[in-house]
């Protein structure tokens, strides 16, 4: 499974990037708002770190606008994957960009049908958000295994880019049930390599080799 990062801080970008371990990051509006850099400015940057898909974000509602935008965006750097809302003009602009070799990532997506439509569509990546339907005590995990069984049924190329993601629990069910991606908020990136069991137990091997007095280097 791949590895996104959801954020647009610069310098968790590059610190989880250095660990060899991150396939590509999301951004949406609202990371950027938090971010408080310039958006095409800061989308260039991040591309310039990881050489994987960088999500970036239309913010038009209408179709030629949408397209206007992505191929703005899609012109800053290779890796752009340009992010549309899951609604018919997102749609419609997923299926030129991606005509035109642009990827896509067709966002917002709360249904298995909705899926079905952005893999017609072509769309290079599917997100659905999990956090947001549990949010209204719906199944988000639910989602991901119809769309995985859709997509299988007719082999579509859409890769499913879960997304929401809320705790290290939620990396590993959508693991389990075959999602492409998961794309993790930094904090909860750098929670799956905790385990109490192994500081413990590296502790105790550490305590019994200085017993030993030996040194490897
Ligand atoms: O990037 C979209 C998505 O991951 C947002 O997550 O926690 O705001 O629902 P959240």
């Amino acid at each position: 499974m791949k590895f996104f990062v959801d954020t647009a801080d610069i310098a968790d970008i590059k610190d989880l990037a250095s660990t060899g371990l991150l396939d590509g990051v999301t951004t949406n509006p609202s990371l950027i708002a938090k971010s408080g850099r310039n958006f095409l400015e800061v989308v260039e940057e991040i591309c310039g770190i990881v050489e994987g898909p960088v999500s970036a974000e239309v913010t038009a509602l209408d179709v030629d606008t949408m397209l206007a935008e992505g191929r703005k965006l899609a012109k800053l750097a290779k890796n752009i994957a340009v992010k549309v809302p899951l609604t018919w003009d997102g749609l419609k602009a997923c299926k030129v960009l991606t005509g035109e070799g642009t990827m896509v990532n067709v966002t917002l997506c709360f249904s298995a049908n909705q899926a079905l439509l952005a893999a017609k569509a072509g769309a290079t990546f599917i997100s659905p958000f999990i956090g947001r339907l549990d949010d209204i005590n719906l199944d988000g995990m639910e989602l991901i295994h119809e769309i995985r069984t859709i997509y299988d049924n007719y082999d579509y190329a859409t890769q499913i880019l879960a997304a929401s993601i809320r705790t290290a629990n939620h990396v590993k069910e959508v693991a389990m049930l075959g999602a492409d991606v998961a794309t993790v908020p930094p904090a909860v990136l750098r929670s799956l390599v905790n385990h109490p069991l192994t500081d413990k137990g590296l502790e105790q091997f550490l305590a019994d080799w200085k017993k030993t007095g030996q040194k490897i280097l």
